[in-house]
């Protein structure tokens, strides 16, 4: 976690070059954007979006929101199919965020996805923004500015109330115009509303043509706390393990022996939640049937690692 200032930069031409600059840094910048500010990093930079959930002191990772500058731009990192693409071209940029296929080439760092297969992406609107985009020229993780559990913020002031001295800059453009989150469309197959924001649904129904599945609403796994097949790996997981049997593989933190993969040698929690969800593909790589992982502290990033570990090893359904 970052400790000390936080800069106030404006929207104006090196405004933006230094918030981009610190951006490319691996640092987190706050940024307006049309619906709420959005708490910025690299989407490619493991450490930087594992920042993101320590300076928001989120219990568990939920996937991120990445913000690009437009469509074509987005098509680098998401599969677009024809719906997917009508919305984009209604709505972008705008309050709309769509759920897509994630391209295996993307490069966008496991952490924003929480593993899954999906990528929520939009082209959000406003001038700070658009320039924040167009200045970094790259893919932008952002949830809401907000330290976990509190309302999303709208100004810089509510940023920095939150915030302040765990983020490097916040961009203070005023008063965000829409002033809720971005609505969100998963498009896998027919279009789904995952939640309801900045774009009423009927005008989504409009663009369509047919109406978005009302019994989907509210239902759909949005959390990953509903989607837990994915990512259970698909080995059996035993927690606080300090004696790992003959038949386990160890997963280790801290100055352990023996471990296979080490979440951190050194037991730095940040590092460890850049490398967990990659840790458990390569057990799913190898084959593991059992894997042992060692005592992580339950506190600042250790929740959020802990949280997704307890539901990788939580009885299985189908
Ligand atoms: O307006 C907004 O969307 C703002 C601004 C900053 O862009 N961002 C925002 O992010 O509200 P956040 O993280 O507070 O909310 C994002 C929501 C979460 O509920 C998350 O679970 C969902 O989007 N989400 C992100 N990626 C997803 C995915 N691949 N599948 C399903 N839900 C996803
Ligand atoms: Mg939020």
């Amino acid at each position: 976690m970052k400790t000390g200032q936080t800069v106030t930069l404006k929207p104006d031409a090196d405004g933006l070059r230094l918030a981009a600059k610190v951006l490319s840094g691996g640092g987190l910048v706050a940024f307006p954007t049309e619906t709420v500010y959005g708490l910025g990093a690299d989407a490619r930079n493991d450490t930087a979006v594992a920042d993101i959930f320590d300076a928001k002191g989120r219990p568990s990772f939920n996937p991120l929101i990445v913000h690009v500058k437009d469509l074509e731009a987005a098509q680098k990192y998401c599969v677009f199919d024809q719906e997917a693409l009508k919305l984009a071209k209604a709505f972008w940029p705008g309050a709309l965020t769509l759920v897509l296929p994630l391209r295996a080439d993307s490069g966008i760092s496991k952490l924003v996805t929480a593993g899954l297969e999906t990528l929520g992406v939009r082209v959000p609107a406003g001038q700070a923004v658009q320039g924040l985009l167009a200045e970094f020229d790259g893919p932008l993780a952002g949830p809401s500015a907000n330290p976990s559990g509190k309302i999303s913020p709208t100004t810089a002031e509510h940023v920095l109330g939150g915030l302040f001295g765990k983020i490097d800059a916040v961009i203070d453009a005023g008063h965000t115009s829409v002033g809720v989150e971005s609505t969100i469309i998963g498009c896998l197959g027919r279009a789904t509303a995952l939640r309801a924001g900045g774009v009423p649904f009927e005008e989504i129904e409009r663009v369509l043509g047919y109406h978005l599945g009302a019994e989907v609403i509210g239902k759909a796994p949005i959390a990953p706390g509903q989607l837990e097949s994915h990512y259970a790996p698909k080995g059996h997981v035993r927690l606080n393990v300090t004696q790992p049997s003959p038949d386990e593989e160890l997963l280790g933190f801290g100055d352990v022996e023996g471990a296979v993969f080490n979440l951190s040698p050194t037991g730095d929690l940040r590092e460890a939640a850049a490398n967990l969800f990659d840790c458990l593909h390569r057990f799913d790589d190898r084959g593991t049937r059992k894997i042992a992982v060692s005592p992580i502290p339950n506190e600042g990033l250790g929740r959020a690692i802990n949280d997704r570990l307890r539901r990788a090893a939580a009885p299985r359904g189908n």
